[in-house]
């Protein structure tokens, strides 16, 4: 056998795990910390103490450095899996249905949006608060921004619809890809429960900012 088949179920494997561990990693613990977050941030609209205690503060200095690599960790991870099954992509139109094709397309569109709002956010909501400043970012400074910097409420308007629509698309995928849901009626009965995932994960991000919004005035 030459050295070359040798090596190729090594290399299929290699790549197999690769691509297992990108969609793993984009539910757990990506998509459950994003859903605890989004829960989180629902305490602006009980006031700045409750938002500040469950969205900024962590019961040991250990529990924030732990979280901060749980999550951002994947979150790279899964950008680098993100980008290079972007690259891979072929077009494929005559196959598939126009909405299958869509879905697929917005899935894409969104991850470039995320990209660019989860850069945004995480530095100017995490990194530089607490790096630059010394301090976790004040609930006042947030509400604020939102109520009276318009660019600030587009850019979260637009980012957390990227987030509803790529989660909610995500879940399918993920679980067609893991043969979690397997038949043509379980899937078509499958797409009518991402689009109410989406539209429960739309509503929270919106109603976070309607209520920081609100606050800000
Ligand atoms: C809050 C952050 C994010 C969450 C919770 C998340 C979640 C998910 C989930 C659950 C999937 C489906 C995985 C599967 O089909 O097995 C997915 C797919 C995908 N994600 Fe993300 N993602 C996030 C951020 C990003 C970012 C920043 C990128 C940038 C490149 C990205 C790129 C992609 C791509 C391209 C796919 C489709 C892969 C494919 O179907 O071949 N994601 N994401």
């Amino acid at each position: 056998m030459s050295e070359a088949a040798a090596s190729a179920p090594k290399v299929a494997d290699g790549a197999f795990l690769r691509s297992r561990l990108g969609s793993f990693l984009a539910v757990f613990p990506l998509g459950v910390w994003t859903l605890g977050h989004l829960w989180n941030n629902l305490a602006a609209f009980k006031g700045e103490h409750a938002w500040q205690t469950a969205v900024t503060e962590y019961p040991h200095p250990l529990a924030q450095l732990v979280t901060m690599i749980v999550v951002l960790l994947p979150l790279v991870l899964h950008t680098i899996w993100g980008i290079s099954r972007m690259t891979q992509a072929r077009p494929n139109i005559h196959k598939y249905t126009f909405f299958g094709n869509l879905k697929y397309i917005v899935q894409r569109l969104s991850a470039i949006g995320l990209m660019l709002f989860l850069g945004a956010h995480i530095w100017l909501a995490m990194l530089h608060p607490r790096f630059v400043e010394g301090h976790p970012e004040p609930f006042h400074h947030i509400a604020e921004q939102m109520r009276n910097h318009t660019p600030t409420l587009m850019v979260y308007i637009l980012g957390t619809l990227g987030v509803a629509y790529h989660l909610a698309n995500g879940l399918h995928t993920f679980a067609m890809g893991w043969g979690l849901v397997v038949s043509r009626r379980a899937l078509k009965k499958f797409d009518i429960g991402v689009i109410a995932l989406f539209l429960v994960f739309l509503a929270m991000g919106w109603g976070v900012i309607y209520a920081l919004w609100s606050a800000g005035a």
